[in-house]
C-alpha cells in the first residue's frame, strides 16, 4: 500500500546537483519541509537582470494581449490555445496525447477519448472553470482545490496524511518532502493567498514566479500539484490583468526545459536562488508570449485566405460564421452547423460537403457521423516552431 502510494506520486525530477553548490543545512530533502519560509521571500528579488527580462516579458505580453483583440471571435483562441497548453503541461506528467486527438475530442460528449487525452482535456476544463470563477473570486485556495479536482476528476481537498515524496525517477532519490499536517498547509496557503493580492511595487511578473515556487513548495494536494500551479498561472495573468483571456502556452517552455525547471525550483529550497528562479520563469513567460503572438497572426492569415476562398469559389456556401465555426471547432459535425443557426441539416451537410470538395476541409467517418477537418489549422497549431 504505502509502496504504491510513492509509486503514484513518483515525480520525474532530472536536475543534477551542481558540483560545490552551497547547501542549506536546514534543508532536509527526506524529511518534510514545515520550515518553509512564508513570503515574501527574505532574499532580494528584485535585481538588475530580474528588472530587465522583467520589462521585455511585460512587453511580449502586452502584444500578446493586443494581438488577442484582432481575432474576430474569441472563441477561436479560448479553443484551441488551451488544448496546445493542456497537452504541454499533462505530458510534464508523461501524459502523452496528440494534438490531434485532443482537437478531435474536445467537444465529444461521447467520451470515446483515451485516458491520456480525456486527462488533458480535463486540465484544459481546469484552466475553463477557473477563467469562469475568477469573475466572482480572485486565485485563491479554494480555486486551486477546484482546479486540481477538475484535473484529477476526484473530490480531493487538501492533503491531511503523511507521505507525499517528490522522487526522481531515474535514481529513485528522494528530492523534496514537502510540509506536513493539514493545519500547517492551510496557513502556508493563506499566506500564499495574502501575498498574491498584497499592493505594492513588486511587478506582477516576478511576483507569479514566487508564487509559483510557493505553490509548488507547499504542494498541497497528493498528486496534480504541478498542473494545477500552472493552471493558476495563468489564471493570475488573467487576474492581474495582464491577459484577457487565459491563452498563453507558458508550459511549452516548461515542458522543454523540464530539468532546468526542476533544478531551479529545488535551489530555491537548497541555495535561496530566488534569481535564478524569477528569470527562468520570466524567459517562460517572454518567450511563449511571442510564440502565441506567432500563431494568432497565423490564425488571422488563415482565416482570411479561407474567407476569400469560400466567398471566390463557393459564393453560395460563403458565409462568414460558416467560416469561423470551422475555426471555432476544427473538427466539425453537421450538428455544429445546426447548433450555431447556420443552417438547417439538409442544407448544413451541403455546405460541409461543399468545403470539403473544395479541399478546405476533409470528410471522415466516425462511428454514425462524418467529421469534417481544418487541417491547415491543426497543422498550424501543431507546428513545433
Ligand atoms: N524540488 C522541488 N520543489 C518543489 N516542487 C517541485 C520540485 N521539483 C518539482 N516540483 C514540482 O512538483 C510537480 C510535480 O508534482 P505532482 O506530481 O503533484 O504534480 P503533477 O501535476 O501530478 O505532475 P507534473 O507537474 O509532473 O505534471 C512538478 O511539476 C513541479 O512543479
Ligand atoms: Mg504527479
Amino acid at each position: 500500500m504505502y509502496l504504491h502510494f510513492i509509486d503514484t506520486l513518483r515525480t520525474h525530477v532530472d536536475g543534477i546537483d551542481t558540483p560545490g553548490e552551497r547547501i542549506d543545512m536546514t534543508f532536509d530533502p527526506g524529511r518534510p519541509f514545515n520550515d518553509l519560509p512564508n513570503l515574501p521571500p527574505a532574499y532580494q528579488t528584485e535585481t538588475h537582470a530580474v528588472l530587465r527580462s522583467c520589462i521585455a516579458a511585460r512587453t511580449a505580453l502586452e502584444e500578446l494581449r493586443v494581438s488577442g483583440r484582432f481575432i474576430p471571435n474569441q472563441a477561436m483562441l479560448i479553443n484551441s490555445i488551451p488544448l496546445l497548453e493542456a497537452q504541454a503541461s499533462s505530458e510534464i506528467e508523461n501524459i502523452v496525447t496528440t494534438t490531434d486527438r485532443l482537437f478531435r475530442h474536445a467537444n465529444d460528449a461521447t467520451g470515446q477519448a483515451d485516458p491520456a487525452t480525456r486527462e488533458a482535456l480535463r486540465y484544459r476544463t481546469a484552466l475553463y472553470r477557473g477563467f469562469t470563477m475568477l469573475k466572482r473570486r480572485p486565485v485563491s485556495t479554494a480555486m486551486a482545490v477546484e482546479v486540481c479536482r477538475t484535473i484529477k476528476g476526484v473530490e480531493l481537498d487538501i492533503r491531511n496524511t503523511p507521505g507525499t515524496t517528490l522522487i526522481n525517477d531515474a535514481t529513485g532519490e528522494v528530492i523534496y518532502t514537502p510540509p506536513e499536517g493539514e493545519d500547517l498547509l492551510r496557513r502556508k496557503l493563506s499566506n500564499w493567498e495574502h501575498y498574491i493580492h498584497e499592493g505594492g511595487e513588486l511587478d506582477p511578473l516576478i511576483r507569479l514566479a514566487v508564487m509559483h515556487y510557493q505553490f509548488e513548495a507547499i504542494h498541497p494536494f497528493v498528486d496534480g500539484n504541478g498542473r494545477t500551479g500552472r493552471v493558476l498561472n495563468l489564471l493570475y495573468l488573467v487576474d492581474k490583468g495582464l491577459l484577457d483571456i487565459p491563452v498563453l502556452y507558458l508550459s511549452r517552455h516548461i515542458i522543454r526545459n523540464r530539468a532546468l525547471y526542476y533544478r531551479y525550483l529545488r535551489e530555491v529550497t537548497t541555495r535561496h536562488a530566488w534569481e535564478a528562479w524569477i528569470l527562468f520563469i520570466l524567459e517562460a513567460v517572454r518567450t511563449t508570449a511571442e510564440w502565441t503572438t506567432g500563431k494568432i497572426n497565423g490564425i488571422r492569415e488563415l482565416l482570411d485566405e479561407t474567407a476569400d476562398a469560400v466567398r471566390q469559389e463557393l459564393p453560395k456556401t460563403y458565409s462568414r460564421e460558416l467560416v469561423e465555426l470551422v475555426f471555432v471547432q476544427p473538427y466539425c459535425r453537421i450538428s455544429d452547423v445546426v447548433a450555431s443557426d447556420i443552417a438547417r441539416r439538409q442544407t448544413a451537410a451541403i455546405y460541409l460537403k461543399s468545403l470539403t470538395a473544395e479541399g478546405i476541409l476533409e470528410e471522415i467517418r466516425a462511428g454514425r457521423e462524418n467529421l469534417y477537418i481544418n487541417r491547415p489549422l491543426l497543422a498550424l497549431l501543431a507546428e513545433a516552431e
